[in-house]
C-alpha cells in the first residue's frame, strides 16, 4: 500500500491552490453576497484544463486521474465551493457520462466544448416531486418517431443559466417504470426551453441554480444517450462518480475552515495566552484534524479504486456521507474558534459553513447514500 501522491499529482493538486488562492479568494464574499456567478473565473479553470481533467485529451481533455481531480476539488473548495460545484457538475456529471456512454458524434459536438470548458454542462435529473426518489420521473420523452418531444420542470439545476448543454433525464415510457426512462442532450436555445427562476440559497451562493422549463422541446434522437431506456442507469452510474467530487468539495469546506480557525487561534489572545494554548480549542483542533484526514482517506480511496476501475460506489457514498458529515461540524466549530468574528463575513468561516449544508443534500441526501452502503454491505 503507497499513500505517496506521484509528482504530477502533486503539481496539479500545487496548481489548483495557487489558482484559488490568487484568483478566486479575492472576489468571493462579494460574488457569495451578491449571488454572482464566477463566470471570469470558470473560464480561466477551463483553459486551465480543470473543467475536463479526466477526459481523454483526444477530446480536449486533460487526461488525468481521479485522484488528481479529488486534489484539485479539495484545493478550489477550500476557497470557493461555488466555483467548484460548477467545476464537479462539469467534470464528473456531464463530461464523464458523456465519454462513457455517449456515441462519437455526440463526443465530437458536445463533449470536446465541455471538456476545454469553451462551454458548460449541467445535469437534469431532479423534479419538483423526484428528489430522492428519482424514478418517479414526471418529465416526459414521447417517441415521435426520429425525434423525443420533451415536457416537463427540472428543478434546483446547477449551471442552469450558464450551460449551454444539458443532460435530461425523462421518462419515454411510465409503464416501464425506470426502464423507460431516457437521457437526452438538450441544448441551450432550442425552441421551448425556458431558462425559469433563479434560487435565492443558503450557500454556494455565487452557485447559478435554476428551475427549467420544457415545452414541447423536439429533441432529435440522435441525441439520446445509450439505448432506449437507459436513462436511469446512466444517471444511478453517473452519480457513482459525482459522489467522489461532492465528497472532496466537503472536504475542502472543512480543511478551509479548519485552515482559518488554526491560523485565528494562533493570533486571538484571551485569558493571557493565544487561544490555541487553551485545551478548550485546543481540542477542537484535535478533532477537526482527525476527523478531516479520515474523509481524504475516504475520498482518495475511493477515487483510486474507480481508477483501478475497480467498483467503488459504496465508498464513494461512503466518502460523500462521512466528508459532509465532517463539513458541517468542522464549520460549525470554526465559527466558535472565531467566537464574534467568526459570525461577520470578513472572516469567511460563516460562509464555509453556510456552504457545507449542501452537501448532505446535493447528488443525493445523507440518507440516500446510507441506502447505498446499506444495500450495499447487506449483499456482501
Ligand atoms: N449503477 C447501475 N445501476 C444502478 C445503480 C448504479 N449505481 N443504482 C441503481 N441501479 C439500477 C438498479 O440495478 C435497478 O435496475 P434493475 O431494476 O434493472 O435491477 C434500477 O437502477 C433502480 O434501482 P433501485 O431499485 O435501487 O432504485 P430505488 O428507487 O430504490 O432508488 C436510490 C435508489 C439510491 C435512492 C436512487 O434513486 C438515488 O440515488 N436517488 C438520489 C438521486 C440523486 O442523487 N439526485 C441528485 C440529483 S443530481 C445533483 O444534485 C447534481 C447537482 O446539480 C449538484
Amino acid at each position: 500500500m503507497v499513500f505517496e501522491l506521484t509528482e504530477e499529482q502533486k503539481a496539479v493538486r500545487d496548481a489548483a491552490r495557487d489558482f484559488a488562492q490568487n484568483m478566486l479568494k479575492p472576489g468571493v464574499i462579494e460574488r457569495d453576497e451578491t449571488q454572482t456567478f464566477p463566470a471570469e473565473e470558470i473560464k480561466q479553470l477551463g483553459e486551465l484544463g480543470f473543467m475536463g481533467m479526466m477526459v481523454s485529451p483526444e477530446y480536449g481533455g486533460g487526461g488525468m486521474d481521479t485522484v488528481s481531480y479529488v486534489l484539485a476539488m479539495e484545493e478550489i473548495s477550500k476557497v470557493d465551493a461555488s466555483a467548484s460545484v460548477c467545476m464537479s457538475v462539469n467534470n464528473s456529471l456531464v463530461c464523464w457520462g458523456l465519454e462513457k456512454f455517449g456515441t462519437e458524434e455526440q463526443k465530437q459536438k458536445y463533449l470536446k466544448p465541455l471538456a476545454t470548458g469553451e462551454k458548460i454542462g449541467a445535469f437534469c435529473l431532479s423534479e419538483p416531486e423526484a428528489g430522492s426518489d428519482a424514478t418517479s420521473q414526471k418529465t416526459t420523452a414521447e417517441d415521435k418517431g426520429d425525434y423525443y418531444l420533451l415536457n416537463g420542470t427540472k428543478n434546483w439545476i446547477t449551471n442552469g443559466s450558464t450551460a449551454s448543454i444539458y443532460l435530461v433525464m425523462a421518462q419515454t415510457d411510465p409503464e416501464k417504470g425506470h426502464k423507460g426512462i431516457n437521457c437526452l442532450i438538450v441544448e441551450r436555445g432550442m425552441e421551448g426551453f425556458v431558462v425559469g427562476a433563479k434560487e435565492n440559497k443558503l450557500g454556494i451562493r455565487g452557485s447559478d441554480t435554476h428551475t427549467l422549463l420544457f415545452n414541447d422541446v423536439k429533441v432529435p434522437k440522435e441525441n439520446r444517450i445509450g439505448e432506449d431506456g437507459f436513462g436511469f442507469k446512466f444517471a444511478m452510474k453517473t452519480l457513482e462518480g459525482g459522489r467522489i467530487g461532492i465528497a472532496a468539495q466537503a472536504l475542502g469546506i472543512a480543511s478551509g475552515a479548519m485552515e482559518l480557525a488554526v491560523a485565528y487561534s494562533k493570533e486571538r489572545k484571551a485569558f493571557g495566552k493565544t487561544i490555541n494554548q487553551h485545551q478548550a480549542i485546543a481540542f477542537k483542533i484535535a478533532d477537526m484534524g482527525t476527523e478531516i484526514e479520515a474523509a481524504r482517506l475516504l475520498c482518495l480511496k475511493s477515487a483510486w479504486l474507480k481508477d483501478q476501475k475497480e467498483p467503488f460506489g459504496k465508498y464513494s457514498a461512503m466518502a460523500k456521507l462521512y466528508a459532509s458529515q465532517v463539513a458541517m461540524k468542522t464549520t460549525v466549530e470554526a465559527v466558535q474558534v472565531h467566537g464574534g468574528y467568526g459570525f461577520v463575513k470578513e472572516y469567511h468561516v460563516e460562509r464555509f459553513m453556510r456552504d457545507a449544508k449542501i452537501t448532505q443534500i446535493y447528488e443525493g441526501t445523507s440518507e440516500v447514500q446510507k441506502i447505498v452502503i446499506s444495500r450495499a454491505l447487506l449483499s456482501e
